[in-house]
């Protein structure tokens, strides 16, 4: 954590009890920056599993489709860190789309396909001034496993909310969407099971994602592909836990 963001979060904590946006990377918060130019939110590089925030300061906490990156351990820890920072009677709302029950049933081809695309995809990409790189790829990060809803239930629990919630949706996704996903490191690393550095995964998963949308046989193929306003989409589940602190 940079000695500015220590600032920043100082100044937060003292003088606005407003709405801060976290992320560990800086690329996820100038896109929330751009995202939501409108409102007036104060963006913070951290870690969310160790904030650099005063207790009792916040209305609510928001975790924005990113808690599946977390590690076994770093799972409750961020659930601790929700609770020690925001006031008696705020809220917690926590989505995501990538955890234990988020696959549709009949859309299991659809994550092959993109994945052996992407596999094939990086051997271009990496054949010319990547490869070094490629060779350099070797930390995989704490093994990361998804957990189901009311797992996820049980840890807001455990760390004293009370009146936890948790729903799931099916969401239809489209190609756009999915590209979008692609663009986030975790997602892509991981699903090319961390051989690649960022870059090249991205692009790999960006490129194939394209592909297999692009498949005149992608609906016979991703049995629950559905159509929505004329555009084709592959349907997930989303999670979204709420919950309060007494
Ligand atoms: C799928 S993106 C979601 C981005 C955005 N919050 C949203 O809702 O669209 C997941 C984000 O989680 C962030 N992330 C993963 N592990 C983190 C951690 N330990 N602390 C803070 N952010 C983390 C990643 O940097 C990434 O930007």
């Amino acid at each position: 954590m940079s000695d500015l963001c220590q600032e920043v979060a100082r100044r937060i904590g003292a003088r606005l009890p407003g709405t801060v946006m976290i992320d560990r990377d800086l690329n996820a918060l100038e896109i929330a920056r751009e995202h939501h130019a409108r409102y007036p939110i104060a963006l913070l590089q951290s870690l969310g599993q160790s904030l650099p925030l005063p207790d009792d300061l916040g209305r609510y906490v928001v975790i924005g489709n990113g808690i599946h990156n977390f590690g076994a351990g770093e799972k409750p820890a961020l659930f601790k860190e929700a609770f020690r920072v925001i006031r008696h009677g705020a809220g917690l709302f926590l989505n995501s789309a990538f955890y234990d029950g988020s696959v549709v049933q009949g859309t299991e081809h659809f994550y092959q396909e993109t994945v052996r695309r992407g596999v094939r995809i990086t051997r271009n990409l990496t054949s010319s001034e990547t490869s070094q790189a490629v060779n350099a790829v070797s930390v995989k990060p704490e093994a990361i496993r998804q957990i189901d809803a009311s797992t996820y239930a049980s840890l807001a629990r455990d760390v004293g909310f009370d009146d936890v919630r948790a729903h799931e949706m099916v969401v239809p996704m489209d190609q756009a969407l999915w590209e979008a996903i692609a663009d986030f490191s975790a997602y892509s690393q991981g699903a090319l099971h961390h051989k690649f550095p960022a870059d090249v995964a991205c692009e790999a998963m960006k490129q194939a994602t394209r592909e297999v949308f692009q498949d005149p046989d992608f609906s016979r193929k991703v049995y629950g592909a559905v159509t929505v306003d004329g555009k084709v989409a592959v349907p997930r589940r989303w999670l979204w836990v709420t919950a309060r602190k007494p």
